[in-house]
């Protein structure tokens, strides 16, 4: 390893890396000098194409980068044609009734820093709402076991649906930790797999030179590779073909933060088998200006047309080079008319895994540097080379059948990106704000939805504005995946009457139905797996929970916990019924 690692830092140096030895003194730091030597040699094994080859990838794009070429020159965008579905309405019901029957497999990426979200844990540990307070690791957890338990009521023999997790250095062993601490969320140990990625080298300038820690010259500094990872993980790791070898026949990916993704993802895999779709995207439209990828069909010079994601600080450049001079700009409908990416796909295995035998999974990669000054040299700090998962179609075989499907802006999409102040800035320049409040308010507002489409009357809330951020108050309805397998299972819960008043808080846990609720208040009814629970007349009044916002002293105070700091308010309990059904058996609330 030791003797591996010197002779690729000999190379390295033979291809201009020499100030990696600069002042190396024969006898002097041999220690160190064998640390560096076993990480080059390290990364050399965990990196496509080997550390030379990243070198000269690096080297090729920092220089095309200095010259100001954009990847996507020559390509002519339009606006591209997808499939849309109305959450809940009659097609979007056929389709979900088709993915909730798919052998799919579930695949979260979860190696990013949150940087921009601040938060001091991982992501996956937040949780969505505070109603329950559950993590969002658990929550797919919670929604891969139930579409499972529903799969094997019709076919007992249907297989586990695996649970995939991409982590990385920063984030495998708190993932892990988590895992246990939820006692591996109910699922079984065969069906959860953790796949880690690893960090690639910094490079300190446009020559591609390596950077070494400022504290130790001895060993490099290395940063994320992006989630575009995740494809030749899936490949190296031989997963991917081992299910499709078993019988799956669909891949879905999902961000480590979005609790509405299986309001929309399982019809988007119904869509997918359907139309024999390679790739499906999920999409929302996109407000221009944020920070997320549209959705455009690029043509090439030589006539190949692609339908893929272009990220949004190429969006604006591409559309003005293409005649359009307004760029990244709203039509009337108050959206831009390129779809956004959610970043949630849904592939097809056979030919993802011969598309990744084809390729390794090696992933178009880009380039980020932030530059000093114009000559485009030096770098404010030092950049790496990054891939995205999105950039799927690339490696797919041309004329692949890659499409995309839209649902409505708040019905698929709410992930936690921001901190508080910055999303405040955001939403107050128009943009999602991205925050753990505003994504909190999304769930109760989609939940809210669910219960207004099975016909119950559910209040309005109040548009108010929270430490900045603009949300929607209403009635705090959290409906589990025990409770909504599926969309059409939510919407087939509710036989007769329900009304919920807009200061309610209501958490449906199992299978339960309603034929009375008329609720004031907070009420929370809890269903173990084999206990089948109607309500059949109840009328609940009580304080519940009352909503209060933080005072500028409070959001600095660290002992104000940081779960309300990242929010801007809390929750406090005043009177909640609770109602725990641990027997299996039918079970009647009956009050009148
Ligand atoms: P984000 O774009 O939210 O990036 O990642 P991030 O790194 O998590 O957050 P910032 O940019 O530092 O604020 C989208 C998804 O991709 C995963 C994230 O965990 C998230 O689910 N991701 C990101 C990876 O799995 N690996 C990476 O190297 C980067």
């Amino acid at each position: 390893m030791v003797a591996a690692g010197a002779a690729l830092l000999k190379e390295l140096v033979g291809m201009g890396q020499g100030h990696l030895v600069d002042g190396w003194q024969p006898g002097e730091d041999e220690e160190d000098k064998r640390r560096l030597f076993a990480q080059l040699h390290a990364l050399d094994a965990s990196i496509t194409g080997g550390l030379v080859g990243y070198v000269r990838r690096a080297a090729t794009l920092l220089k095309e980068s200095q010259e100001g070429k954009n990847p996507l020159e020559g390509f002519a965008p339009a606006v591209p044609s997808g499939h849309e579905l109305q959450l809940g309405g009659p097609d979007f019901l056929e389709c979900e009734a088709t993915g909730a029957a798919a052998r799919c497999g579930f695949v979260v990426v979860a190696g990013g820093l949150g940087e921009r979200l601040g938060y001091s844990g991982i992501k996956l540990e937040l949780p969505p709402e505070t109603l329950t307070g559950k993590p969002y690791l658990q929550l797919y957890a919670e929604h891969v076991l139930a579409l499972q338990r529903q799969q094997r009521r019709t076919d007992p023999n249907s297989p586990l649906l695996p649970l995939i997790i991409m982590t990385s250095e920063d984030t495998d062993l708190p993932t892990r930790a988590l895992i246990d601490h939820l006692d591996g969320m109910g699922l079984d140990p065969a069906q959860l797999h953790v796949l880690r990625q690893q960090k690639v080298p910094c490079l300190v300038d446009s020559t591609a030179r390596l950077a070494t820690l400022p504290s130790d010259r001895y060993t490099l500094l290395t940063k994320p590779h992006g989630h575009g990872d995740v494809h030749a993980l899936l490949h190296s790791s031989g997963l991917a073909a081992r299910l499709y070898g078993e019988g799956f026949t669909h891949l879905a990916f999902l961000q480590d933060t979005n609790a509405l993704v299986f309001s929309g993802l399982v019809a988007a895999i119904g869509l997918s088998v359907r139309h024999g779709l390679a790739l499906n995207t999920l999409s929302v439209p996109r407000r221009a200006g944020d920070a997320a990828g549209a959705l455009m069909q690029l043509t090439g010079g030589d006539g190949r047309s692609i339908l893929c994601n272009v990220e949004y600080n190429q969006l604006s450049a591409m559309l003005v080079a293409a005649g359009d001079s307004r760029g990244d700009t709203n039509d009337t409908s108050g959206y831009s008319p390129y779809p956004g990416n959610t970043n949630q796909l849904v592939v097809a295995l056979e030919l993802y895994v011969a598309s990744l035998e084809a390729s390794g999974g090696v992933m178009v990669e880009f380039v980020n540097p932030k530059y000093t000054d114009a000559t485009r040299t030096a770098f404010k700090s030092p950049t790496r080379l990054e891939c995205m998962m999105q950039d799927l179609p690339w490696l797919l075989p041309p004329g692949a059948p890659v499409s995309f499907t839209v649902l409505g802006a708040a019905d698929a999409y709410a992930p936690v990106k921001n901190a508080l102040a910055d999303a405040a800035k955001k939403a107050a320049a128009g943009q999602s704000p991205g925050a753990a409040s505003s994504a909190e308010f999304l769930v109760y507002a989609l939940n809210a939805k669910l219960l207004r489409l099975a016909g119950a009357e559910v209040e309005q809330g109040s548009p108010c504005s929270l430490a900045g951020v603009p949300c929607s108050l209403g009635p705090q309805v959290v409906l589990t995946p025990a409770f909504r397998p599926t969309i059409g299972a939510a919407l087939s819960r509710l036989q007769g009457t329900l009304r919920v008043s807009a200061r309610s808080s209501l958490l449906l846990d199992g299978e339960i139905h309603i034929s009375h609720l008329e609720l004031d208040g907070a009420l929370k009814v809890r269903a173990a797996p084999g206990a089948r629970v109607t309500i059949r007349r109840m009328h609940l009044t009580n304080k519940g929970y009352v909503l209060r916002e933080l005072s500028a002293a409070e959001l600095t105070d660290p002992a104000t916990s940081e779960l309300c700091r990242m929010r801007g308010f809390t929750y406090e309990e005043a009177e909640v019924r609770e109602m725990i059904f641990d027997e299996p058996g039918e079970h009647v609330v009956d009050e009148e």
